[in-house]
């Protein structure tokens, strides 16, 4: 089910009994509608920002009759930062982000100091981060961010079968891609309120930005 958002101020409401687990840029929704029918006692939200995606998602929850997979279109970075609960996630997938291989539009990038806090927050202690991206680059540089982040300890990645392929996976590995993937499990640590999210002034929205970077680039 689409989760409507009518104020953005207004942090999302989940049911704290149930453990959740959320796929950022979840794509068509093929790896959490699955793990979501599998896993009936579990709540599920795919964050996704294309709406063709997202109706696709919904589409499979509708088919599929899948009540505990949810998909909500939104920013990743300011979902986690304003509207989640704090260490309730049980797990968080990313899957195949966009890599942005031009160096001028690295700072695109998902993974950084500012979403390893946001995930950190919205993370259960112990909770883990799944990972996996055919870009080897932008693995060694989330690798990296990871290593000196305390907040984070690396443990074994889960195993992918080709049944919890992603749309992206299954692509890359038809193609013969080398796929890499990684897991971290949260530890705690301080646990400081979230500054608010500033915008710097090289990503504010800009007349023709939207044309001037293509699918091609990310
Ligand atoms: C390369 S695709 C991978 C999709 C899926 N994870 C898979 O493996 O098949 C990346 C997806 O992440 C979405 N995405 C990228 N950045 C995002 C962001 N900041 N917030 C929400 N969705 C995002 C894109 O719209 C796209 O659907």
């Amino acid at each position: 089910m689409i989760i409507k958002v009518t104020d953005p101020c207004r942090p999302l409401e989940f049911d704290l009994a149930r453990p959740l687990e959320i796929e950022v840029g979840c794509g068509k929704g093929k790896f959490l509608t699955a793990r979501a029918q599998a896993h009936p006692e579990c709540d599920f939200l795919g964050i996704e920002r294309m709406l063709e995606r997202v109706r696709l998602f919904d589409g499979k929850c509708r088919r599929g009759k899948i009540p505990n997979a949810h998909v909500l279109r939104l920013e990743a970075l300011y979902t986690f930062h304003y509207l989640l609960p704090a260490h309730h996630a049980r797990t968080v997938y990313v899957f195949f982000p966009d890599p942005w291989p031009k160096k001028k539009h690295h700072s695109h990038r998902l993974f950084g100091p500012l979403f390893r806090t946001a995930l950190w927050k919205r993370l259960e202690i112990g909770g883990k981060l799944e990972f996996a991206t055919d870009h080897k680059e932008y693995f060694d540089e989330v690798c990296a961010g990871f290593a000196t982040d305390g907040r984070f300890e690396r443990v074994e990645a889960m195993p992918r079968p080709p049944e919890v392929w992603t749309e992206f996976e299954t692509m890359f590995r038809e193609q013969g891609l080398p796929i890499h993937s990684a897991a971290w499990r949260s530890l705690p640590a301080e646990d400081l309120p979230l500054e608010p999210l500033t915008v710097p002034p090289e990503a504010e929205p800009r007349e023709g930005i939207a044309r001037r970077v293509s699918l091609k680039d990310r």
